[in-house]
């Protein structure tokens, strides 16, 4: 266990969290950090070496707690690249996580569907992602130790997917698959890059969980991503995309997702 991140001193309770996986959640997820129990929370601003919020106010949570028979750490916001972070503020979370000991990552987001047969509310588990924000952060001044030329990078841990998708099979939960395409926003795609994406091969775009799946897997970490999609992608149909849409399909998702979540922590 690490006491020191970037130099600086980590307060004692996330300094010994012995935490067995971190969780982090995006726009309008953030609610399963309400299940944890015995919980412990830092904003990001008492965090040493996290960034500084881009933003006014609440830049988000760090909450260590029990959920599903685990100890967990939920990260309730991330700091995205076009809120003006670099690409190493983007993937500070999954550096600590990586120094606090942590093996397993599940990383969520809202994305908006390229492939027609998804509707909102559907649940995705990413098997594969297409880095269209060209941004790596293992190219970072310091990345040195994540960067492995010979390394090929396997996004997911598809053993642990397999397990997962199994048991939510009983419970009558069918999660789809797909390929995420990561933009860097902050506006959403044009019709003609949401064709061009289709061509490529994206099933789903977002402007996030790239970065942190190319750190997390360069550390040794086993990732799972579950993408909750909650839009179809611009000119997939002729309604306009709002961020109230975002919000209010992951609310429809949300029972649905938090099983998912705790049946992947449980079979981690
Ligand atoms: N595009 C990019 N990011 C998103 C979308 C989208 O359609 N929906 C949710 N996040």
């Amino acid at each position: 266990m690490q006491d020191r991140i970037y130099g600086h001193d980590l307060p004692e309770a996330l300094a010994s969290t012995g935490a067995d996986a971190a969780i982090i959640l995006g726009s309008g997820l953030g609610y399963l950090t309400d299940d944890f129990e015995n919980s412990v929370k830092f904003d990001f601003s008492e965090i040493p070496g996290f960034p500084e919020s881009t933003v006014e106010g609440h830049s988000g949570q760090l909450v260590i707690g029990d959920f599903a028979g685990k100890c967990v750490i939920g990260l309730r916001g991330r700091f995205h690249y076009y809120e003006g972070h670099t690409i190493d503020d983007v993937v500070a979370p999954v550096r600590l996580f990586a120094q606090l000991g942590v093996r397993k990552l599940i990383i969520t987001n809202a994305s908006g569907a390229i492939n027609c047969s998804y509707s909102p509310g559907d649940i995705v588990g990413v098997v594969d992602y297409i880095n269209f924000g060209l941004k790596s952060p293992l190219s970072s001044s310091v990345a040195e130790e994540e960067r492995s030329p010979a390394r090929v990078i396997t996004p997911i841990d598809m053993t642990w997917l397999e397990r997962t998708e199994a048991k939510l099979r009983e419970f009558d939960i069918e999660l789809r698959r797909g390929t995420y395409t990561w933009v860097l926003g902050p506006t959403y795609e044009t019709p003609a890059e949401i064709k061009a994406f289709q061509k490529l091969g994206g099933d789903m775009v977002g402007m996030s969980t790239v970065p942190e799946i190319s750190t997390a897997v360069s550390l040794g970490m086993g990732v799972l991503v579950f993408s909750c999609i909650t839009n179809f992608a611009s000119g997939i149909t002729s309604e306009k995309l709002s961020h109230n849409e975002v919000v209010s399909a992951a609310n429809k998702a949300r029972q649905r997702f938090s099983q998912v979540v705790r049946v992947a922590l449980e079979e981690m």
